[in-house]
């Protein structure tokens, strides 16, 4: 498909480009600025401000689908002003939508968040986000995703890994529910969908519940030397993980996650037995791609 990413060049944006690509797909990066990614450099890119109309139009035209993930959120400093955060995230995503509407395109994916409905201009500014794709698909019959994802700000290494237990998840698992939640609205599969993008650690019930009683022994059943790492590294295990259902993602878009707590914990060894200074470590790393984290 030639599909259309806003946002591209942010955090999550550069993530979907990448998968896109690697799942064959001829890629057009809109952002008020470019991306420096070297391996994103095929890529075409286009200067577009969600906020002007005409920007929105040219880009999405000839794009047979739309990934809208340009937003801003609470995270960055200094902070995006509330007035900023409506006008981009409400504002843009209507000039979104109403040019694929303009445009005819059927295939759309929205960047919404678990942050949802949530105390803030940003929580407010994702209810308004949904609730204009459910207006847009009954008015058009667009097939459109609504993708509330979990956290995946850039962290340290050690609160990216204890992070995963709560609400954190990788951006490459972002990246893959985006991309197939886009090929499934390709297919039809859907007319109107939404789930919650999160990890999962494949660990039984019994022990998510009590991960203060259980999760040390889980751990190193899983990770052989987990617990003196743990303990090494001062990570703090939670009273029990958050889980959700993402049953339905696996049904009706075929998407799984892959980074779990485990798979932090295979990679803190390996680094731990090399001896690699994980301190100064940022996820998602800038490292080049052999040496990603994971
Ligand atoms: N990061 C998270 O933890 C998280 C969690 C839930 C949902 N989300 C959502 O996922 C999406 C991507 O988040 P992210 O963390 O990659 O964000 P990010 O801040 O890393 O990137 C956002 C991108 O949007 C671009 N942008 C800002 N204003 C724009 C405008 N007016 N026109 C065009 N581009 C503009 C920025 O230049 C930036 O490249 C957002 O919709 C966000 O709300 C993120």
């Amino acid at each position: 498909m030639k599909v259309l990413v806003t946002g591209a060049s942010g955090n999550g944006g550069q993530a979907v480009c990448r998968e896109l690509l690697r799942a064959g797909h001829q890629v057009r990066m809109a952002d008020v600025m470019p991306s420096h990614a070297a391996d994103l450099a095929e890529a075409e890119f286009v200067r577009c401000d969600t906020r002007t109309v005409t920007d929105v139009r040219q880009a999405v035209q000839g794009m047979d689908g739309v990934i809208h993930l340009a937003a801003w959120h609470c995270a960055h400093q200094p902070p995006v002003s509330d007035d900023t955060i409506f006008a981009v995230n409400v504002d843009g995503t209507y000039n979104v939508l109403e040019a694929c509407r303009q445009e005819g395109i059927r295939s759309i994916v929205y960047a919404s968040s678990m942050a949802y409905g949530w105390w803030s201009v940003y929580g407010v500014s994702k209810v308004i986000g949904e609730d204009l794709c459910r207006t847009y698909h009954e008015m058009t019959g667009a097939s459109i995703a609504m993708l509330r994802y979990h956290e995946f700000i850039p962290r340290p290494y050690l609160e990216f890994g204890e992070r995963l237990l709560r609400n954190g998840v990788d951006r490459r698992d972002v990246a893959t529910a985006t991309v197939q939640a886009l090929e499934a609205a390709g297919k039809q599969s859907f007319g109107l969908f939404r789930t919650i993008v999160h990890t999962d650690h494949g660990m039984p019930e019994h022990v998510r519940a009590d991960f203060a009683g259980l999760g040390l022994g889980w751990c190193e059943e899983q990770v052989p030397g987990s617990a003196a790492l743990l303990a090494k590294y001062g990570i703090e295990l939670p009273k029990e993980v958050e889980q959700h259902d993402l049953s339905e993602a696996k049904r009706v878009l075929g998407w799984e996650p892959r980074t779990g707590f485990v798979d932090f914990l295979r990679d803190l060894k390996r680094r731990d037995e090399e001896g690699l200074d994980i301190h100064a470590l940022i996820v998602p790393s800038e490292l080049p791609r052999t040496q990603l984290l994971l």
